[in-house]
């Protein structure tokens, strides 16, 4: 059974994903591949509720487990509603954010055990994990800066520069872990720039493709 490819874009805050990610699919899209982009936490309306809740302030504190049972609770339904389906019938998945994401911040930034974050990883996911994972790295300065153009924060956006640290760091410990599904990309060269280094990596993706279709 051949099954779509299941894409996934990382990086910190105004690391340049929702940037690349419509280049990413323009590019998918010209190459006649049914594609499906999609984001987390979110990508149904179910699940897109749950992202509301996990980025919205409130006076109670989220404790960490309920942060992260959430994003795996809204993982879980989008898998089901979404992504399997789509993968199943052969089509592409391009996605802002993934499990990555939730090593990176609720590991790397919250400090929950990475160990515990792998349990809920195999129950949600079973073996599935992304083909690709492009992670958007540069200085948090730098990321922090760009997002900060935006207006208004969200619950993780309003996160301190250390916990950024924390997750660039986790981000490229992940990458070093699985050079074969991570591709570093230097996201803080300009828009162009960073276009060409996505595209030294999708470009034989897509030749494969077309030929596999051909
Ligand atoms: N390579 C880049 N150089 C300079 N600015 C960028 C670059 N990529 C994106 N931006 C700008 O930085 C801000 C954050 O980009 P965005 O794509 O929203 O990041 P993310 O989705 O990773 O948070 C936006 O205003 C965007 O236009
Ligand atoms: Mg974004």
């Amino acid at each position: 059974m051949t099954t779509g490819l299941f894409i996934t874009l990382e990086g910190g805050e105004g690391a340049g994903k929702s940037t690349q990610l419509a280049y990413i699919r323009q590019r998918i899209e010209a190459a006649d591949i049914p594609l499906h982009v999609t984001r987390e936490p979110g990508g149904t309306p179910l699940a897109e509720q749950i992202r509301a809740l996990l980025l919205d302030h409130r006076e109670e504190s989220m404790a960490s487990d309920t942060e992260l049972l959430l994003m795996f609770a809204a993982r879980a339904q989008h898998l089901a509603q979404l992504i399997h389906p789509a993968l199943a019938r052969g089509e592409w998945v391009l996605c802002d954010r993934f499990t990555d994401a939730t090593y990176a911040y609720q590991g790397g930034g919250r400090g929950i055990d990475f160990a515990r974050i792998a349990v809920l990883e195999d129950w949600v996911q079973g073996e599935l994990r992304p083909d690709l994972t492009l992670l958007l790295d540069l200085p948090v300065e730098v990321g922090m800066a760009r997002a900060g153009q935006r207006g208004d924060l969200d619950r993780f956006e309003r996160e301190q520069r250390d916990f950024f640290e924390h997750v660039r760091a986790a981000y490229l410990a992940r990458a070093e872990q699985e050079p074969q599904r991570f591709r570093i990309i230097d996201a803080s060269q300009d828009i162009t720039g960073v276009q060409r280094q996505i595209d030294a990596v999708l470009t034989p993706l897509l030749a494969r493709a077309g030929e596999v279709s051909a």
